[in-house]
């Protein structure tokens, strides 16, 4: 599924060292975005420990970028043992963004890296009233099977492909680039 991005917008994988965007990001959540992103009212300081702490744990984290600052972002971390296959995928995109598609990207990049690390189980933890997220979900019923007490999807190709690596890795390449332009132009950016 290709859905075009808002202008200016590019997804690509975040690195370990942008945990400070990812922390700002997340302090950028509305309120209502962002008990619908942990399942209740969090801190400030829960988020910046939360980012801070994110991609020490294995996880690959796609990040929605306009103009070099993050707008959302998806994460997907593998849970219990390695035979168990299973991950969680957890969703933020700030508001001025919600509704343009964004979320249904990051969900596609998010079931390709899934596939291609074997993961058969996806449990997407969602409020029993965050109908977007129910929405975004079914757009990808033929990838994805799930329940809604909190949405638990199973990968339906669960081996990852020729084809479905190089996806991923052409994905990475053309993030690798994107995210060399981000520091390169906060480099070359008057002080
Ligand atoms: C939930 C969330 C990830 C969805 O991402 P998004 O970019 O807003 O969603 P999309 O634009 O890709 O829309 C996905 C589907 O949701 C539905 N949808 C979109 N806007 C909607 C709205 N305002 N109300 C209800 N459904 C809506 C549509 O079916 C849409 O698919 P379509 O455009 O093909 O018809 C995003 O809104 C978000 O981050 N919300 C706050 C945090 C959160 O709820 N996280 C999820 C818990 S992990």
């Amino acid at each position: 599924m290709n859905e075009p991005l808002p202008e200016g917008g590019v997804i690509r994988k975040m690195w370990a060292v942008e945990a400070s965007r990812y922390r700002e990001h997340l302090l950028r959540l509305d309120p209502a975005s962002r008990r619908n992103r942990f399942g209740g009212n969090v801190s400030d300081e829960f988020l910046a420990n939360y980012a801070a702490l994110t991609p020490s744990l294995d996880t690959v984290i796609h990040g929605f970028f306009v103009n070099g600052t993050m707008r959302g972002a998806a994460e997907l971390r593998p849970i219990g043992s390695a035979i168990a296959r299973e991950a969680e995928a957890a969703f933020s995109i700030e508001q001025p963004w919600q509704s343009h598609g964004v979320g249904s990207a990051l969900l596609a990049r998010t079931l390709l890296a899934a596939r291609n690390r074997g993961i058969t189980f996806l449990h997407m933890a969602c409020l029993a009233d965050n109908e977007r997220m129910q929405q975004l979900a079914r757009k990808f019923d033929a990838e994805l099977r799930f329940d809604f007490g909190s949405i638990v999807g199973e990968v339906a190709a669960p081996h990852p492909t020729p084809l479905s690596v190089t996806r991923e890795i052409v994905a990475d390449s053309h993030g690798f680039a994107t995210a060399l332009l981000d520091v390169q132009s906060r480099l070359l950016r008057p002080a």
